[in-house]
């Protein structure tokens, strides 16, 4: 059906004036829901008008200042006037860094009748407070259409310190822009980490200087159709400065994981002469070739990780590295190889997954001398002992990610016990590879089953329902998204909203205030929003009320 401008605009009119009658308000759209909101009754609106001024303490070219215009000009087409320190007036705008507030994301916004306060002691907490007040506009669409804002008081800051996602752009390569285009949607829902899965047996994807070869080979998974060829590409360095600066004004660090000793086939593809010995003679075809590992006992492999990781860790300024450690088929590898026999039997261990701690001694090694702490997948199968006892032998500075499902219970009580840190991600809730309904979309799905719901991923508490001191070691949450069905950025933020919405909530909003209720009202405006936006999304039917 085709629609004239006037139609259009009189569809818009019906909409605005029905949604008025639902009563969207200035808490409509909230997501994730502050942790203090105040309504404050009997007083006028705040009104923008072309006079509006902004008082800041920022330097003129802070981000928050040019997302605050890019809120105002979008949500009521209007820029506001940039006075500086010191603006006056009846219509005024304050975003000022306060070193009194406690919390490097905590913000306090208060709009009045004169005048809109946005304070943190970061500019942090502003970019969240800035995102907070655009989720007012969108929610409160009439009075945002007349140019009004209600007075609230919210007084937030996050549950959880670490609200990550993860993307694979190993298994299917994402370009810089659209890499982008997904942290400008994670920055809306206040995550602050993403976790990029650069090396995997499908392909490496950081440029490396002293190894070329890494990225001549290993980004090219399909190596008969050029650099711009399906699957194929890498980010150079100077790419990656300029993401991390775009994500960090968002509040984004990105993390770099680095997956060893398993999901190494597009390493070996460089540099056979790091796997096992038996494995000189297997082909490997990157997207194909699966369970080859990095030898254990091998010089070459720790001077390469070495050169490697002084790289990535000049690069990224992250204080962490995800040094991967799932999935290891020692089987296959450590238990097939002359070398590592021989290394165990030197050392006197009876377990060939032992060796896992001779290789992250090592590795980790590296990872320290160039000032940085470790992540791991938390792989308690791996060396699960007999009489279901596990061996912890992680090292205290490494956090790790709990993720296979069934098992986070055991990883919470052992961290705990052994001191490390912890992440949440567990498959049951935060895997957002895993279909959202039974039959969506096969080819997005790389595993028919277990089905993670949308109510499922809103069920998640960080915490585990456990007393705050038995999760006090608790970091956060990560929504991971693998790759291996995942072709291109739509499918990627298909499979990530609105779940992606729940995780944020998880993330960020204390237990007591979430409820899955008003979690799927405030949810609508939003998956709005993003369509208008060119987020492809999927639509979460089977909650719609019949
Ligand atoms: C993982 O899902 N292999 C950590
Ligand atoms: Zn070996």
């Amino acid at each position: 059906m085709i629609f004239s401008t006037k139609k259009l605009k009189l569809v818009s009119l019906f909409l605005l004036t029905a949604a008025c009658s639902f009563g969207q308000s200035n808490t409509s759209a909230l997501l994730p829901l502050p942790n203090h909101i105040e309504q404050i009754t009997g007083k006028k609106n705040f009104t923008i008008t072309s006079q509006t001024t902004v008082k800041t303490n920022l330097p003129k070219q802070a981000f928050c200042l040019f997302e605050l215009q890019r809120i105002l000009r979008d949500r009521v087409g209007q820029s506001a006037i940039m006075g500086g320190f010191t603006a006056s007036g009846n219509s005024l705008i304050e975003l000022s860094t306060d070193p009194g507030i406690q919390g490097k994301e905590h913000y306090v916004l208060d709009i009045s009748e004169n005048k809109i306060s946005i304070k943190g002691a970061t500019q942090d907490a502003l970019f969240y407070g800035l995102k907070t007040l655009d989720q007012i506009l969108l929610g409160d669409v009439c009075n945002t259409a007349n140019k009004q804002i209600t007075p609230i008081r919210i007084d937030d800051e996050p549950r959880f310190g670490y609200r990550a996602l993860m993307l694979d752009p190993a298994r299917h390569f994402l370009p810089v822009e659209d890499v982008k285009f997904y942290i400008d949607q994670m920055a809306k829902y206040k995550y602050n980490v993403l976790q990029l899965h650069l090396t995997d047996d499908q392909g490496w994807r950081v440029e490396i200087k002293k190894h070329p070869g890494l990225t001549e080979t290993g980004a090219f998974r399909n190596p008969q159709t050029g650099p711009n060829g399906p699957d194929n590409g890498y980010y150079t360095q100077q790419q990656l400065k300029d993401l991390i600066q775009y994500a960090a004004d968002r509040n984004v660090e990105i993390i770099p994981e680095l997956d060893i000793p398993g999901h190494t086939v597009a390493v070996l593809a460089t540099y056979p002469e790091l796997g096992c010995t038996h494995t000189d003679t297997i082909q490997k075809i990157m997207g194909k070739t699966v369970d080859l590992m990095l030898c254990a006992n091998n010089d070459k492999v720790y001077t390469v990780y070495d050169d490697i990781i002084k790289e990535i860790a000049e690069l990224f300024p992250s204080s962490k590295i995800h040094l991967g450690g799932d999935e290891a088929v020692i089987e296959k590898n450590w238990t097939k190889c002359d070398r590592c026999q021989s290394l165990m039997k030197q050392l006197g261990y009876t377990k060939e997954s032992q060796l896992m701690n001779y290789f992250f001694d090592k590795i980790l090694a590296s990872v320290r001398k160039y000032g940085k702490e470790p992540i791991l997948w938390c792989e308690l199968d791996n060396i699960r002992m007999p009489a279901n006892e596990y061996l912890f032998d992680y090292p205290k500075d490494a956090t790790l990610i709990t993720w296979r499902a069934g098992l986070t219970p055991k990883c919470i009580e052992l961290t705990a016990k052994h001191g490390n840190s912890l992440i949440m991600a567990p498959g049951e809730y935060t895997y957002l590879d895993y279909p959202q309904l039974k039959g969506d979309l096969p080819e997005f799905n790389n595993w028919g089953m277990p089905v993670t719901t949308l109510e499922t991923c809103y069920q998640f508490d960080p915490g585990y329902g456990l007393p705050a001191a038995q999760h006090a070691h608790i970091q956060g949450i990560c929504g991971t998204l693998w790759g291996e069905a995942i072709k291109d950025i739509n499918r990627v933020t298909y499979m990530t909203f609105p779940r992606g919405l729940a995780l944020a909530e998880a993330g960020w909003t204390q237990m007591e205030y979430r409820d899955w209720d008003s979690f799927k009202e405030r949810m609508y405006p939003n998956l709005m929003n993003l369509m208008k936006q060119g987020v492809s999304i999927r639509i979460p039917f089977e909650i719609v009320p019949r």
